[in-house]
Formats: C-alpha cells, sequence, structure tokens
C-alpha cells in the first residue's frame, strides 16, 4: 500500500471484467457480447455525426435518447434515466438510495455489486439461491432495507417470472428494488410494465447486449419520476455529460430499428435451444436460460479442464473458480448457430 492511498482503497477488491484478449480468439463466447453488428442505421448515424460538431460538449441530459427511449416503453420521459453503461447507471443508484440500507442480494450473481457495496461503504447480506440455482424472493427479508437482483440472474440466466416480482414488490411497498434487466430481451418478462404501479421499483437495462453496443457503453433506468430525480443528483454530482454525441445519435438508431432489434434477439435465442439441445446430448447439465449465454456442467469432465482445452482450441468461454458452488461450470455466450456448430464440433472432440 502507497503511504498516499486512504485505507478504504487499499482494502478495496475491484471487480475483475472478462478478458478481452488482445490477439482476438477464432471464438470470443466469455463476455456475453451480440454476435451480430449494431443494426445498419447506427453505423449511418455514428458516420452522419463525425463532423465539427465533436469540439462541442454533448447535450448534457440526452434529451433526444431519453424521448426516443420512453417512445419505445410507451413511459413519460421523466421516467427515464440514461447513464454510461448499466454499470455506471448501478453505480449511481447504489450511491443515491442503498448507503444507510441494509441491501440484499443473491449470493450467487453479477458480481459488480459487492464491488460497488465496498466502494461506498454499504452493508450488505448475501441471500443463498435454491439447490437448482434459482432466486427464492420468499427467503429475502427486506426491512425496509434494499433487494437487487438481476433477471435474467446472471451467471446462471436463469429467468424469474414476473407475477412472482409483482407479488414481491406487493409485499414490500418500503423496500427499493432494483432489477437488473442487462439480458432482459433474450426471453425475459420486464418489469418495466409495473413502474407505474410501484414507486419503490427501478429497472435497469443495458444496450450493451441485445442492441450490440457494448463497445459505446449506455446503459439506462426506469422509474417514477422521483427516484430518478435522485439519480441525475448523483450523475450531476460526478460527470454531467457521461453519454457523448456518437454514443446519444447511435443509441437512438438502436432503438428506433425494432426490426433489426427482434431479427438479431431472436436467432440469438435460435441459436441458445441448438446449443442447450447439443450440449445435453454431450451429457452437459444445462441450467435454464432467458438470456444471452447458458450456464453449463459437464456430468463428468470439470469445467476447468474444459475452459483450458477449449481455450487451446482458440476459443474463449468463461470460467469461474470461485465461488465453490459455481467453480464446475462454464458460462457460454450465445454466437451465432455457425458459431454455436464450430463449438459443439470441438466439444465433441473434448468431452467424448
Ligand atoms: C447482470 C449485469 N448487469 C449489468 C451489466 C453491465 O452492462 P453494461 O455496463 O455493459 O451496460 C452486466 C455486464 O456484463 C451484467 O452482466
Amino acid at each position: 500500500m502507497n503511504r498516499f492511498w486512504h485505507e478504504t482503497i487499499s482494502r478495496l477488491t475491484p471487480y475483475t471484467p472478462g478478458e478481452q484478449p488482445k490477439n482476438s480468439p477464432q471464438l470470443k463466447l466469455n463476455t456475453n457480447e451480440n454476435p451480430f453488428g449494431p443494426s445498419p442505421k447506427v453505423i449511418e448515424a455514428i458516420q452522419q455525426n463525425l463532423n465539427d460538431n465533436l469540439r462541442l460538449y454533448p447535450d448534457p441530459e440526452s434529451e433526444k435518447l431519453k424521448t426516443a427511449i420512453a417512445n419505445y416503453y410507451n413511459l413519460p420521459e421523466p421516467s427515464v434515466f440514461v447513464g454510461n453503461g448499466s454499470d455506471e447507471v448501478l453505480a449511481f443508484i447504489f450511491r443515491a438510495f442503498f448507503q444507510d440500507k441494509k441491501l440484499l442480494f443473491p449470493d450467487i450473481t453479477y458480481s459488480f455489486y459487492p464491488v460497488y457495496c465496498n466502494l461506498y461503504g454499504i452493508d450488505y447480506a448475501l441471500i443463498p439461491l435454491e439447490d437448482n440455482f434459482e432466486i427464492k424472493l420468499e427467503k429475502y427479508q427486506p426491512n425496509e432495507g434494499a433487494v437487487i437482483f438481476p433477471n435474467p440472474n446472471a451467471p446462471t440466466g436463469i429467468p424469474l417470472e414476473l407475477k412472482i416480482i409483482k407479488n414481491f414488490l406487493g409485499k414490500n411497498k418500503n423496500t427499493i428494488v432494483v432489477i437488473d434487466e442487462a439480458y432482459v430481451d433474450f426471453g425475459t418478462q420486464s418489469a418495466i410494465g409495473l413502474i407505474e404501479e410501484f414507486d419503490n421499483l427501478i429497472v435497469t437495462q443495458s444496450f450493451s447486449k441485445s442492441r450490440s453496443l457494448a463497445g459505446l457503453r449506455v446503459g439506462c433506468a426506469f422509474s417514477q419520476p422521483e427516484l430518478i430525480e435522485a439519480i441525475c443528483r448523483v450523475k450531476n454530482s460526478f460527470n454531467s455529460y457521461p453519454l457523448d454525441r456518437l454514443a446519444q445519435s447511435a443509441a437512438i438508431a438502436a432503438i428506433e430499428d425494432e426490426g433489426y432489434f427482434k431479427k438479431t434477439t431472436q436467432a440469438v435465442i435460435g441459436a441458445r435451444s441448438f446449443l442447450e439441445k447439443e450440449l445435453k446430448n454431450l451429457h452437459f447439465n444445462v441450467l435454464p436460460s432467458g438470456a444471452n449465454f447458458i450456464f453449463t456442467s459437464h456430468i463428468s469432465y470439470h469445467a476447468k479442464h474444459i475452459f483450458d482445452q477449449l481455450k487451446s482450441h482458440g476459443i474463449l468461454v468463461r470460467y469461474f473458480n470461485q465461488p465453490a458452488k459455481i467453480d464446475n461450470f462454464l458460462r457460454i455466450t450465445i454466437g451465432s448457430m455457425n458459431q454455436m456448430q464450430q463449438l459443439i464440433k470441438v466439444l465433441k472432440q473434448i468431452v467424448l
């Protein structure tokens, strides 16, 4: 520890993102990126905005983007917040609402949550998943604290039904509930429609996965205007301009190209069904997925062995060597049908 470091900084364990290799592997299936490029309209929008105006600051409130998102979801604009990836949106939410509360989240979930808690000094408790890796909301007793979970959960991919979420919100009206819907567009039911009814609900979403914009960093949150106002206050106390001109224009084009979005998300869902079936034929256990990835373990071969073997064949998937409950699992991003066929071909050599 350097003598100028604050002790809270030396105690931090920052989040480690999935490997972004310098030499691109033959198949990159480790960070849940979309196998298809962004909509051609996105590229057009970026090209149109590559001009002298880049010398000017962008709209600090991203008004046009918020209006486009609000129109898409049929919400009033003050119910929408946008930020630099949903990671940043979550960072603001943790700061705005969780600091003086006990926060509950699943023991196996997005590993950024404990990182934010440690950064901000937020008290938290982990609620164990069921033996089948499902989240059971009945186990959460927030007592006016706060709850966050992804739907579908990550890295398991298991979706939770909307009626269960609605029931939980109704029973815990004094608890802030944040639902992280980074992967919702791949077949999970969104809770955005519950925002009008519940003033304790915040939903976050990402443009990184289903809209194929991980490289531009765009995320959003939905809630009743008073909670959105609190998130804006935090944002404007960090950085007035989190979204640059290119990201704002590209995200508008992405949300407006519904046809491309539907076509590509359906293609990913189709490739997921194919992969699930093929993995089962190769004696993998596959958890049900409502996401663009599959969480799986083999009945005889250890996940680390399969991970290393795949890597030596130029295929990168995600292996988590902790916690112990998931150290025999691999998380595999769904690629195109062709990529999934390549993967299965190599897996056949490893596990048979
Ligand atoms: C559950 C979950 N939430 C949020 C994010 C953050 O996504 P982004 O910051 O790219 O919008 C991720 C990224 O992998 C994730 O897995």
